[in-house]
């Protein structure tokens, strides 16, 4: 990949942001009929923070995140050359991005939204690396967040255990094709199991068909889950990803120091884990308090992970996402900070 890039593409900053608000296993079996050693057993998660506060949105969240990551290394916002937010829960279906642009004074950069669930972040990193590696631009923000508490089904035990709110920004730069972090990607979609997980829009039944076009008041549905088939598809599709990309680049298996696998269930992580033959000790997790936050996951738990001197300079981080489409995809990062 080295030899066809104009110039590399790294990671430099990070930042994160989650709402007050811890909503606890306990507080969950008050609502539904369901037991803080269910969910712990099922998925490994102990509390989620939700934005609770009717005014603040999504883009409350990644404000907050994206400032964090451009003071950590004191930039100006101007110097952003584009704004990718990943999000399935936007406060406008136009899309939020322009808004954070906006509200972080980042006035030079372009901004749009992409949505592809709890792939997102993975994808918008990919397409950030692609705009930076091909000399097109310097400095991209990406930024993963989502709000599912909005769309959650608050009587639903199978789904309204998992989600939880939080943001997480990343500031990418080009570099030196020497100094090159983003080295490999991978990314699939599989839209034969879309039905698996959505939020699908629905028709309201009580439209008035004599007149078109017309305001039918239809709306989106909360978040429609098979749990057992998207838990089957990660656990087969993500080691294969996590391992053809490496094999691209002929790094070994035992050479990955870290693993980042979107935080969706505790025992996805762990099956992957054995299915690589890898130490649990390098899957990085933080779901236990936070669940699955969708594309906010990801950099939440990166971003956790550098503050805590975790990674270190050449690391090699094998980064996955999955979840609704279905997609997935891998990035592997040598961590060049
Ligand atoms: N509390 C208590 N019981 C619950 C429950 C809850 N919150 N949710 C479901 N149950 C019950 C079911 O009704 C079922 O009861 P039954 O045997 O009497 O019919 C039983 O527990 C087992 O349900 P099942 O759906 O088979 O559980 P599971 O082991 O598949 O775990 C998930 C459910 C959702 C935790 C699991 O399927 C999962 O994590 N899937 C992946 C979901 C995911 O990660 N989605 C996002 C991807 S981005």
């Amino acid at each position: 990949m080295t030899s066809s890039i104009m110039q590399g593409a790294r990671i430099l900053s990070l930042g994160s942001a989650v709402p007050d608000l811890r909503l606890s296993n306990k507080d969950i079996s008050k609502m539904v009929d369901t037991s803080d050693e269910w969910i712990v057993t099922r998925t490994g998660i102990k509390e989620r923070r939700i934005l609770t506060d009717a005014n603040k949105s999504v883009v409350d969240l990644a404000v907050l995140a994206s400032k964090k990551a451009l003071n950590k290394i004191s930039m100006d916002p101007k110097n952003i050359d584009l704004i990718i937010l990943a999000t399935s829960s936007p406060n406008d279906l136009f899309g939020s991005a322009s808004q954070i642009q906006d509200r972080i004074g980042a006035k030079n950069a372009a901004a749009f939204d992409l949505t592809a669930a709890c792939t997102g972040f993975v994808l918008a990193v990919i397409t950030a690396s692609q705009f930076i590696q091909n000399g097109s631009y310097s400095t991209i923000l990406v930024i993963g967040a989502d709000t599912l508490s909005k769309w959650t089904d608050w009587t639903d035990r199978s789904t309204c255990i998992l989600f939880g709110d939080g943001a997480g920004a990343a500031i990418i730069q080009a570099c030196s094709k020497e100094n090159n972090g983003i080295i490999g990607f991978q990314i699939n979609t599989d839209g034969r199991q879309s039905k698996d997980l959505s939020i699908g829009y629905q028709e309201s039944t009580k439209a008035d068909k004599s007149t078109w076009p017309s305001n039918n008041n239809g709306q989106f549905k909360y978040i429609q889950m098979n749990g057992k088939e998207v838990y089957k598809f990660a656990i087969s599709k993500v080691p294969n990803s996590i391992l053809s990309c490496i094999n691209k680049l002929n790094i070994k298996i035992e050479e990955i120091d870290w693993i980042v696998l979107h935080q969706a269930n505790q025992r996805i992580l762990d099956t992957v884990a054995e299915k690589l033959n890898i130490s649990s000790n390098k899957m990085i997790t933080n779901l236990n308090r936070y669940g699955n936050t969708s594309a906010a996951s990801i950099p939440l738990a990166l971003s956790e992970a550098v503050e805590l001197n975790q990674i270190m300079y050449n690391d090699f981080i094998a980064i996955s996402g999955f979840g609704a489409g279905l997609t997935w995809g891998t990035i592997i990062i040598q961590w060049k900070c």
